[in-house]
C-alpha cells in the first residue's frame, strides 16, 4: 500500500494559518477590509522572512471578525485537510483572535467551532480537536489570560494549550505560569520551540514548561547530547519540513533534520502549520520527503502512528482512528 492511501493524523495546524487565500479574499471583499500587502500577484499569502510572516499572518486573520467566519473557516480548513486523506487534526486556537481574550466571547467563538466541526465529521470523516494557544510576541500577562481562557474550556473536544508567535523573544520560562494553569486544567502541553530559537529554547521548553510534545523542535539536532535525551524519554516532534523550507531554516529538503533526528530515534511526525502560506500539503510534504530521502512506505507508517500515539486525544478516540 503506497503512502499515499494511508490515513492521515496532523499535529500541527495553525487554524487562521490553514485559511484558503481566496476564502480570506472573499470574507474582505464582503467586509469591505483593506488587505493590501497581504497577497502576491498569483493570489498567494506574500511575506519576505518570518517577522514579516508574521505581521502578515495578523493582517489577513483581521477579517476574521465573528463567531460565524470561524465557522465558516473551519470548515474551509477541514474539507482542505480531509482532500489530503488527513482522518485526524488538532489545531491551534486562539483567544487573542477569537474575542480578544474575553471569556464569554471565547466561549461563542468555540461553540461556532465545535458545530462546524461536528459538519465536517458527520460530512468527511474528519476529527478535530483544538489546543488553546497563546501568542508569545503578546507577552507572558496575555498568555495568562489566554491559559484562564483554555482552563476554563478544557476537556471535551479542547485538549492541549500552546504557544506560537515570535520564538526570539524573552524565554520559554517567562511562559511558566500559564501552562501551569493549563496543565492543572487536564490539558496537554506543547510549544514552539527550536524552530528560530536554538536548541538550549527546547531544552527549555522541557524543563521550564514541561510539554508534552515540541512544535518544529528540529534545531535540537544542533546539540547532540539533546538529540540522545529527546530519543532517550520519547519526546514527540511536531516536525514541519516546508514550512522551515520556506522560511529560510534550510535551503532544501536534502538539508533538513529530520532524516538525522528519525535515524538517532527521536519520534517525529510530519505536519504543514500553515500550509496555504508555505504552499504545501500533507501529500506534498510526504512526496517531498520520499524524494529527498527515499523513505520507503514501513517509514510513512511509523510517522503516522507515531502521530497517533501522541495526539492529545482521549483513548477512545484514538481507539476509533487505529
Ligand atoms: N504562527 C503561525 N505559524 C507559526 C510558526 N511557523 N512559528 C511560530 N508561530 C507561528
Ligand atoms: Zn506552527
Amino acid at each position: 500500500m503506497s503512502w499515499r492511501s494511508f490515513p492521515k493524523i496532523e499535529l500541527h495546524l495553525h487554524h487562521e494559518g490553514a485559511a484558503p487565500p481566496a476564502f480570506i479574499r472573499g470574507l474582505a471583499q464582503e467586509k469591505s477590509v483593506n488587505l493590501a500587502g497581504v497577497f502576491a500577484e498569483d493570489g498567494s499569502y506574500a511575506f519576505r522572512d518570518f517577522a514579516h510572516f508574521l505581521q502578515v499572518y495578523e493582517a489577513a486573520t483581521s477579517v476574521l471578525k465573528t463567531p460565524d467566519d470561524y465557522a465558516r473557516l473551519t470548515l474551509a480548513v477541514l474539507e482542505q485537510s480531509a482532500e489530503q486523506g488527513v482522518i485526524y487534526c488538532e489545531s491551534f486556537l486562539s483567544p487573542d483572535f477569537c474575542g480578544g481574550r474575553d471569556l464569554g466571547a471565547w466561549r461563542e467563538y468555540l461553540a461556532a467551532i465545535r458545530e462546524a466541526a461536528a459538519r465536517a465529521e458527520a460530512q468527511m470523516g474528519i476529527t478535530l480537536r483544538g489546543i488553546v494557544t497563546c501568542i508569545r510576541h503578546f507577552g507572558p500577562d496575555k498568555a495568562r489570560e489566554t491559559a484562564l481562557c483554555a482552563a476554563e474550556t478544557a476537556g471535551d473536544w479542547i485538549v492541549g494549550f500552546g504557544m506560537g508567535g515570535d520564538e526570539t523573544r524573552g524565554k520559554q520560562g517567562d511562559f511558566a505560569w500559564a501552562f501551569d494553569c493549563a496543565r492543572e486544567a487536564g490539558l496537554k502541553l506543547t510549544t514552539h520551540a527550536g524552530e528560530f530559537g536554538g536548541p538550549a529554547s527546547v531544552a527549555q521548553a522541557l524543563d521550564d514548561l514541561r510539554v508534552d510534545r515540541i512544535g518544529h523542535g528540529v534545531r535540537a539536532i544542533e546539540d547532540p547530547a539533546l538529540v540522545d535525551r529527546l530519543a532517550a524519554t520519547g519526546t514527540v516532534l511536531e516536525v514541519c519540513p516546508l514550512s522551515n523550507i520556506a522560511l529560510g531554516l534550510y535551503p532544501q529538503m536534502r538539508a533538513h533534520p529530520v532524516e538525522r533526528l528519525r535515524a538517532a530515534g527521536v519520534r517525529v511526525t510530519i505536519n504543514t502549520d500553515d500550509p496555504p502560506f508555505f504552499h504545501t500539503s500533507m501529500t506534498r510534504e510526504f512526496d517531498a520527503l520520499e524524494r529527498a530521502f527515499d523513505w520507503d512506505e514501513g517509514v510513512f507508517d511509523q510517522l503516522v502512528h507515531n502521530a497517533l500515539d501522541a495526539a492529545f486525544c482521549d483513548d477512545a478516540t484514538r481507539g476509533k482512528l487505529a
